[in-house]
């Protein structure tokens, strides 16, 4: 009932959200993955539907049901993930980038199970992955952008950094040891005004005080 109550404000808005993390194969059975576990993203999905926004997620493998009242692809692989960000972006308002996208995918993947052949371990090698921000940051006239950073230390210094260096003009940041997986989360918004920092909550919660952040920040297109 509390979502009835929340007010519209990204009503008529298009809003496209990755969340969770990718898998990257190294053969037809195995992956490397991160902790992520989508929670984050599908709450702020939830929050901007609930906000009255059109929301489509794109969505790593996860353990969620699709939140009601949203769009939702599932994909694995980074490369999956950014060829369904930009089938999608074209019309859309705002893009907010929650996923944990592996930076590398393995460059020599196996088409068979590897075996322990008596060889060794498997010699694993990495390509980099496209920075699906970034991208769709560059797109000229492109949605206005929201990053997130995950760290495990010196969130001001390197949130600020990620901040310029993708273009964005905001990013959420976190401490990674404190909410991966958890039903809670302290996070900070950066922006050209320095540091905001939330009050520790629920997901839920975070999520939608996020919302009205973003929404006080969205550019107004006068109609
Ligand atoms: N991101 C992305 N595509 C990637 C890597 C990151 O879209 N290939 C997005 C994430 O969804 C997040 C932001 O970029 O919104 C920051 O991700 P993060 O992993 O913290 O930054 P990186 O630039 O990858 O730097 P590093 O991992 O070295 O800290
Ligand atoms: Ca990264």
């Amino acid at each position: 009932l509390t979502a009835f109550f929340q007010p519209k404000r990204l009503k008529g808005k298009r809003v496209l959200i990755t969340a969770g993390p990718t898998t990257e194969a190294i053969d037809p059975v195995r992956v490397i993955t991160n902790r992520s576990s989508g929670k984050t993203g599908y709450a702020l999905a939830s929050a901007a539907w609930e906000a009255g926004a059109d929301v489509t997620l794109i969505s790593g493998p996860t353990a969620l049901e699709t939140p009601y009242g949203v769009v939702r692809t599932v994909v694995e692989s980074a490369q999956q993930m950014h060829d369904a960000v930009m089938s999608q972006i074209a019309h859309q308002d705002l893009f907010i980038s929650v996923a944990a996208v592996a930076d590398w995918r393995v460059a020599n993947v196996s088409g068979e199970k590897l075996k322990k052949d008596g060889s060794g371990a498997p010699k694993i090698e990495f390509a980099p992955n496209p920075d699906i921000l970034a991208t769709v940051a560059a797109i000229p006239n492109g949605p206005w952008c929201v990053g997130f950073a995950a760290e495990t230390e010196n969130l001001a210094q390197y949130a600020e950094e990620k901040r310029k260096r993708k273009g964005i003009s905001m990013l959420i940041g976190n401490l990674a040891q404190h909410v991966m997986d958890a039903d809670h989360t302290t996070v900070s918004i950066f922006d050209d005004a320095g540091e905001h920092r939330l009050p520790k909550s629920s997901k839920q919660a975070v999520a939608r005080q996020l919302i009205e952040a973003i929404a006080q920040r969205l550019p107004q297109v006068p109609p």
